[in-house]
């Protein structure tokens, strides 16, 4: 399929001070769009100038969260070269996301190819500073401009595009974390491994409750029997007990994160052993009452990785790490950003230049 460019006009002043851009608040001059329309397939695929959409009131997405997104991210290598962190990666698992919300399936080389042309032309706005990056944000919404609930008929997918500094205002220092004991993120069967709208919206209250105790987010425990650890807000998490590293099991009802998935194919390709199992809430307290939790940190594509200072549960504080960030968690952190921002060689081949 072609793709259409239409340049913008009047191009928007970039940030000045890069240090202050925050997470997805500032957007670049163009997005990319196409529609998908059922029996015609997707078509009309155009870089525009970035502007408002104009949507239906009866559409499916204001009603009935018919929406799945993606957070990958463009980086300024130390060459200057520009690149994207396995986006074939993300491309897969929107069409994941879209097979579980009924939307339609992407040409995922397609998407790829359209991202590539997108940042190409935004390049400028990818910026230089330590830790800053292109955040780059694919959606896909059901657009169908009637109120019945079913199978959509029109759908548009977008990529916009955020100059972001770290997500966190914490940057790489330890964030602490509350472990949350009243509302579920997701069951099995649910949404939970799909990364759709409506998972984001209902995680809102608890997340601010936890804000208005000073904990940066929620630990989210299974939606069964609220024993085993799933994953926090926006990311993954990963512990280090007793010397061993562990993280949750993909269950069917957490995200399959990308930085997870990597960070496991780089312990391992070292020899680390890592652990994908049922972790409980019992055994993470024990091993925090016997000081055996040694680390813990979250992982994402948005905050990368990220040491927990603090975990609550209750009543009960834990410091972990002497509230620092770990040995473990600091290798994997220099390890990860080093190859993302070609400081380190990609022996995996992670890194896709936008040529
Ligand atoms: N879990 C949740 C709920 C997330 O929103 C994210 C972020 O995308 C992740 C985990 C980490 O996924 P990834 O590493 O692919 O960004
Ligand atoms: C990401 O890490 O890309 C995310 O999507 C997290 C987020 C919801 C801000």
């Amino acid at each position: 399929m072609k793709i259409d460019i239409f340049r913008n006009p009047n191009p928007a002043e970039k940030p000045g001070d890069e240090s202050k851009l925050g997470f997805g608040r500032v957007f670049t001059d163009h997005m990319f769009l196409m529609d998908w329309d059922k029996g015609r397939g997707w078509h009309d695929a155009r870089i525009v100038p970035f502007e408002n959409l104009s949507i239906h009131p009866a559409s499916t997405a204001l009603h009935y969260g018919s929406e799945i997104f993606e957070g990958l991210k463009a980086y300024r290598e130390v060459t200057g070269q520009v690149c994207l962190f396995r986006p074939d990666e993300n491309f897969a698992r929107m069409n994941r996301s879209a097979a579980r919300m009924a939307l339609p399936q992407l040409d995922e080389e397609f998407a790829v190819r359209a991202l590539k042309e997108l940042v190409k032309l935004d390049e400028d706005w990818v910026p230089h500073g330590e830790g800053t990056s292109l955040y780059i944000r694919p959606f896909m919404i059901g657009d169908d401009e009637h109120l019945g609930v079913h199978g959509v008929s029109h759908v548009r997918f977008i990529i916009i595009l955020s100059p972001s500094g770290s997500y966190y205002a914490q940057g790489i220092d330890p964030v602490d974390i509350m472990i949350e004991d009243e509302d579920v993120r997701a069951v099995r069967g649910g949404t939970g491994e799909a990364k759709c709208g409506g998972n984001y919206g209902a995680s809102v209250r608890a997340g601010d409750r936890a804000e208005e105790k000073g904990y940066a987010q929620v630990l989210w425990l299974d939606g069964v029997e609220r024993k085993y650890i799933e994953e926090v807000g926006s990311m993954n998490i990963m512990f280090k007990i007793d010397g061993k590293i562990c993280t949750p099991a993909l269950n069917g009802s957490i995200l399959p994160g990308i930085t997870r998935k990597s960070i496991l194919a780089l312990l391992r390709s070292e020899g680390t052993e890592v652990e994908e199992r049922r972790i409980s809430l019992d055994e993470l307290m024990t091993a925090a009452q016997n000081g055996k939790l040694e680390e813990a940190w979250g992982c994402g594509t948005a905050a990368v990785v990220s040491p927990v200072g603090h975990l609550a549960y209750q009543d009960q504080v834990f410091e972990i790490s002497g509230g620092k960030i770990g040995p473990t968690t600091q290798y994997l952190y220099d390890t990860l950003t080093g190859i993302q921002w070609g400081r380190l060689p990609d022996k995996f081949g992670w890194v896709v230049p936008v040529e």
